[in-house]
């Protein structure tokens, strides 16, 4: 196991991707990823907005390795800036793998801006 992981208590999503999340090469489909990753962001940045956030731009996002069917996904997310009323997140991607001699890779990195809003949808400042 790799001791550069980050802390456990950035862990925001853990899953096993499953056979009908694969492409048809039987590799876990992209836009799975994507999505999980965004679920993952919005949990630092809704504690730090203390309420709903939309995601506003994701502006970077990179698939280092290829994610497969029963590794164990686990998505780390924080808070790496803040603006008035938006926060910027990175999420980083890391499969386990292999019983006896098991592994634990990077698989992705991302960065994502999130706005706090109101009930109505509309943007708001975020608290102090
Ligand atoms: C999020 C939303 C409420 C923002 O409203 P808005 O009036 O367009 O807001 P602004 O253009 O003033 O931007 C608000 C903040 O987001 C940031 N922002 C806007 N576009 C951005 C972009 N492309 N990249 C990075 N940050 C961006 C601004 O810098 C600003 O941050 P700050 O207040 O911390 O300085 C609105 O764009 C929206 O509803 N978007 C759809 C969200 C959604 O449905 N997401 C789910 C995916 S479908």
């Amino acid at each position: 196991m790799s001791h550069l992981t980050p802390r456990e208590e950035e862990l925001a999503l853990r899953v096993i991707p499953f056979p009908s999340d694969a492409n048809p090469y039987g590799d876990i489909f992209g836009g799975w990823i994507m999505s999980h990753v965004d679920v993952a962001g919005a949990v630092p940045a809704h504690r730090r907005a203390r309420g709903r956030v939309a995601t506003v731009a994701v502006n970077a996002f990179t698939f280092k390795q290829p994610v497969a069917i029963g590794d164990v996904v686990s998505f780390y997310a924080r808070v790496v800036k803040e603006g008035r009323t938006s926060v910027v997140v990175d999420v980083e991607v890391y499969a386990e793998r292999g019983h006896d001699a098991p592994e634990k890779v990077k698989v992705t990195e991302a960065t994502l801006t999130y706005v706090a809003v109101n009930p109505d949808g509309t943007k708001r400042e975020l608290p102090a």
